[in-house]
């Protein structure tokens, strides 16, 4: 596996966005393909076996670019899909977004005997259980507390600012039940959610940590690549790239793209759903691609 080769981040839409700006952060010298699947989004409200085809679909089509590491940066999906995506494709190296994001959330607790911890995320991701799995694991003694926000995701993909009154609404009424149950921490666990970040901290008040599990990914990304001596050498002072791939041939994802990033993105490439559906099944090894069959 070589270490110029690039890091693949998927989400349904624009969300893992809010992952790649953290990651060019933390990693400025990797080349980056991000795949926003946004004629299929939300994914929040769709099943686990529906999910789990479409980021197989979106791996099975990015293999041809050989990526060293491939960022589930949905919640939605890492709850849904990650044991089957693992279990499917044993040598791809994968990470997700719960886990960094939980590990976050206990350690904003810090020393309070029975934090409470707050989780905002999709409806499929409130119903896996998936943070209060990954807050057990670390913390027995919390009490968390969940909402479903089913109307943010559509909001954001249309690009409604902070300042919209729809937006201003559905986070009130949304975040409402956690402010009455005093939640210390809130864990924005959908990807999306960060676009509108001060807003929400605003909401909750200073008291809260809002927790972002962006940041906590990319540095657990940094961290593996480091483990595996894969990350990109000097470059003469170049950054990484990014190239983007959608699903839907929508004007709106480059510009709403430059707001999720802080930067200029190019033309994102468009992939029809039906081209995802006839990629050929590869089972893909570090540096290596293996076509199992061509279906
Ligand atoms: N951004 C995703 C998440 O973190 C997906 C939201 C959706 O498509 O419903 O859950």
């Amino acid at each position: 596996m070589s270490s110029s080769a690039p890091i693949v981040v998927l989400d349904s839409g624009l969300g893992g966005l809010t992952v790649v700006r953290a990651m060019r952060r933390v990693m400025p010298r990797e080349d980056i393909l991000y795949f926003g699947d946004t004629a299929r989004v939300p994914y929040g409200s769709k099943s686990a076996g529906t999910v789990t085809q479409f980021v197989r679909e979106i791996i099975n089509y990015l293999a041809r670019f050989e990526p060293k590491h491939v960022v589930i940066a949905c919640n939605t999906a890492t709850a849904l899909a990650m044991p089957t995506i693992r279990a499917e494709f044993p040598h791809l190296s994968v990470s997700g977004v719960i886990e960094p994001g939980a590990r976050a959330a206990v350690e904003a607790a810090g020393n309070a005997q029975r934090p409470v911890i707050g989780i905002m995320a999709t409806e499929a991701t409130v119903r896996s259980k998936a943070y209060e799995r990954a807050v057990a694991r670390r913390r027995m003694l919390s009490r968390l507390y969940s909402v479903a926000a089913p109307l943010l995701v559509p909001i954001i993909e249309e690009g409604r600012p902070a300042t919209d009154a729809v937006v201003q609404l559905a986070l009130q009424g949304y975040l409402a039940p956690l402010i009455e149950k005093h939640v210390g921490v809130l864990v924005l666990g959908c990807t999306h959610y960060p676009v509108y970040r001060e807003l929400i901290g605003a909401i909750v008040g200073p008291e809260v940590a809002v927790i972002d599990s962006a940041d906590k990914c990319a540095e657990d990304v940094a961290r593996r690549l480091r483990t595996n001596h894969l990350e990109r050498g000097e470059r003469g002072g170049e950054e990484g790239s990014l190239r983007c791939f959608v699903t839907d041939d929508s004007p709106r994802f480059a510009s709403l793209a430059e707001r999720f990033l802080g930067i200029r993105v190019d033309e994102p490439v468009w992939v029809a759903p039906e081209e995802l559906q006839g990629a050929p099944a590869v089972e893909v090894t570090l540096g290596t691609l293996a076509l199992r069959s061509a279906v």
